[in-house]
């Protein structure tokens, strides 16, 4: 796989489930009869990934950190405090309004789990290539949440995702770096295209859970 063949199927997937994720969400976040309880129930698994994504980017650069530019290590524990950070500002709202943030994989959440640690194993490159697969599909749906959010009369959380929001730009845009400056290998293209196609199946399962349309709809 050259690096051209590589981008051209990497960036198509990722747009492939960003148009996924924001249909789901849309029809999720704007019903009429959406209640709180709801909302709050497809949290869970969210905030989960916050602190999933410290273990992960912990674990990362613990094994691989001597591979990457010293600027992009700074970087990703940048990424990593946020990611300790959402899961403390989600969780604190999720507390106020009666419920228990997650401390263990939600089962929704199990395979995308997962994959991560699999990719974690392969090499450092695939790793991130999963991840920026999966930051990158919920760009989309985060101007739903705020303003949904605002409609319903959850303005604590529309607050804490649009904080989450400007970081995840930051996180999205980190992840490319780093494949461009460090994937060189076709080895390495060929267990980053492994590692986002996998993503793509088990966010479109995750999707359909979190936001999930069917019962929704009847
Ligand atoms: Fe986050
Ligand atoms: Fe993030």
């Amino acid at each position: 796989m050259t690096e051209e063949q590589f981008w051209t199927e990497f960036n198509g997937i990722k747009q492939e489930l960003m148009d996924k994720a924001e249909e789901n969400a849309k029809t999720f976040w704007t019903r009429e009869d959406l209640t709180h309880e709801e909302v709050f129930n497809s949290i869970i698994p969210r905030d989960w990934h916050e602190i999933a994504y410290v273990s992960f980017i912990g674990t990362l650069l613990q094994k691989y950190w001597r591979e990457y530019d010293r600027n992009l290590v700074t970087a990703l524990c940048k990424h990593l405090w946020d990611e300790a950070n959402h899961y403390e500002i989600i969780s604190r709202v999720l507390e106020n309004h009666g419920y228990e943030p997650p401390t263990d994989v939600p089962e929704p959440s199990q395979a995308w789990e997962d994959l991560h640690w699999e990719a974690l194993e392969k090499d450092s490159t695939c790793a991130i290539a999963v991840w920026n697969v999966s930051e990158t599909s919920t760009t989309p749906q985060m101007d739903i949440v705020i303003e949904n959010c605002r409609r319903i009369g959850l303005d604590d959380l529309a607050r804490v995702y649009e904080k989450i929001k400007k970081d995840e730009d930051f996180h999205c845009k980190l992840g490319v770096n780093l494949l461009e400056r460090h994937m060189k290998t076709e080895e390495q293209r060929k267990n980053a295209i492994w590692g986002a196609r996998k993503l793509r199946d088990h966010m479109f399962k995750l999707y359909d859970s979190i936001y999930a349309i069917e019962t929704v709809q009847s």
